[in-house]
Parts: structure tokens; sequence; C-alpha cells
């Protein structure tokens, strides 16, 4: 069975789809075992941890290092890799980006904005896409989108086109909840949600949100640990006991065998 038959099984049974943003080994390996459907390595991997200002600083290189560190964390699970501002202007272009995504580890890329040209090429190239509209972070403002007649109707428009075109999964980011349930009730791809309600085929959050360690707190977002308060206490209660020395103890390390020892102080 190919493996994006799944999520169109998914939507057909009404299963939910649980997918979340992963940047490296050890966080896609947490998702693995928790059973995440599938694994987004975003492009928000250059504000969320390399420090970026901005989503177009991301390059297909950081793209492919991160899509890379994830597979080798998540051997078996669904990875979805964005494709980068820039690095899909044309359909030759978007192919060739697609398929170094795709050798380093993701079995298919998401790109941002209706266009179906984009979509043929890749999935012609045997990558399969996933759509995202709605705020389209690369590029638009971060505001709710499709809240007027003429936005709503504009967006309906580009998921029927992205659906006609063969995308098998389409992200719908910050649109209105109702909005997410018609566009979902008339495409064949599979919508996941991010801000936009509980009638998407799925759901897809930014992981350092849902562990509670990015300082914005959004409304679309549930934080499901504190994890950032947690790594500030460790490192406090670290660098305290470093400087008392209360760490380490020799409990911590390995003692020299007595005999050695006794040579040595000979
Ligand atoms: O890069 C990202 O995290 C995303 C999700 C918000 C859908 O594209
Ligand atoms: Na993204």
């Amino acid at each position: 069975m190919r493996l994006i038959a799944k999520f169109a099984e998914m939507k057909t049974q009404g299963e939910k789809i649980a997918t979340m943003t992963a940047y490296d080994a050890p966080q896609a390996r947490a998702q693995a075992a928790a059973g995440v459907d599938a694994i987004l390595v975003g492009d928000s991997v250059g504000v969320n941890i390399l420090g970026y200002a901005s989503e177009r600083e991301v390059t297909l290189a950081d793209m492919a290092h991160h899509t890379a560190a994830v597979r080798r964390g998540a051997p078996d699970t669904f990875i979805y890799a964005d494709l980068p501002f820039a690095t899909y202007d044309t359909p030759e272009q978007a192919v060739a980006s697609g398929l170094a995504l795709q050798k380093a580890g993701a079995n298919a890329v998401k790109f941002e904005g209706a266009h179906p040209d984009i979509v043929h090429a890749l999935t012609s190239a045997g990558v399969p896409v996933c759509g995202h509209i709605g705020y389209e972070p690369q590029t638009g403002e971060r505001r709710v989108h499709g809240k007027t007649f003429e936005e709503a109707q504009r967006l309906r428009e580009e998921a029927k086109q992205l659906d006609a075109a063969g995308v098998f999964m389409l992200v719908l980011e910050l649109v209105p909840a109702e909005l997410a349930g018609i566009v979902t009730k008339e495409i064949k791809a599979a919508t996941i949600g991010i801000g936009a309600g509980p009638a998407t085929d799925g759901q897809v959050l930014v992981f350092p949100d849902v562990l509670g360690y990015t300082e914005k707190n959004f409304r679309h977002n549930k934080r499901f640990a504190e994890v950032g308060a947690a790594m500030q206490t460790a490192s406090a209660a670290y660098v305290a006991e470093v400087k008392s020395g209360a760490f380490p103890t020799l409990s911590n390390c390995a003692a020299m065998p007595a005999d050695v020892l006794e040579q040595l102080c000979k």
C-alpha cells in the first residue's frame, strides 16, 4: 500500500490524524513512541530552533539536515518536510528541492500557496505533496484568514484546486472553524488544521509550543507540558551544584583500581 493511502483511509473512517512538528532525533523518537501519525519537519525550525528571525531565512540545506535527524529518530514514521522559501519558484526547482528532501528521509513535502502546477510536477516526480493555505508564514500576514466572504471563497477555491491537482493532505492554518469544516467536506485530501478548529481531519501543532518552551502563548495552541520551565529549573540547579561542589560526587565517576593507585603514588 502506498504510504499516503493511510491518510485517505483515516479521513474516510473519521479517525483523527495527529501530527506535530519535530526537528531532531530525540523529538522524533518521543513522537514515534507516542504513536503520532505523521511528523512534520516544518520550516518553523528556523524560528523555533535555529534562532532565525523568520521562516524566510531557512535554507534547503537546513531542511535536509533536520529531516535526516528526524528520520534517524523515527525510522518507521511518515515524515513530511517543508519546502523552504524560494525553493519552489518553478516546477523544475520544486522537483529538485523535493527530491533533495526525499533523499534526506522525507516521505512527502509541503509547500505554501495555491500552485497546482507545482503539485503536478512533484507528484509526477514521485514526491507526494501536502498543501498549506490560510496563513502562509513564508509570505503572508499573521492573522486569521477567510473571515470575509471573498476571502473564504478564495480559500475554498484554492483548496479545490490543490485537491484536484492531487495533494494527499492540506494544512489549513488560522482559518475560521466553520470554513475549515466546509473545506474538509468538499475535498478528497485529508485536512490538517492549526488554529482551524475541531472539524478538520487532523491536527498539527509546533512541538516546542506543545512542550511549553516557546515564549509566546498562542490562542491556537495548548501547552501539554511546561518543558521551558523545567529546562530553566534544571539549568539553575546544575549551575548551583557545580558552584557549591555538590555535583559531581565520586559516585558520578570511576575510581582508580587500588593497586594502580598504589603504584602511581609510590
Ligand atoms: O512549519 C511549520 O511548523 C508549519 C506548521 C505550522 C503547519 O508549517
Ligand atoms: Na511551515
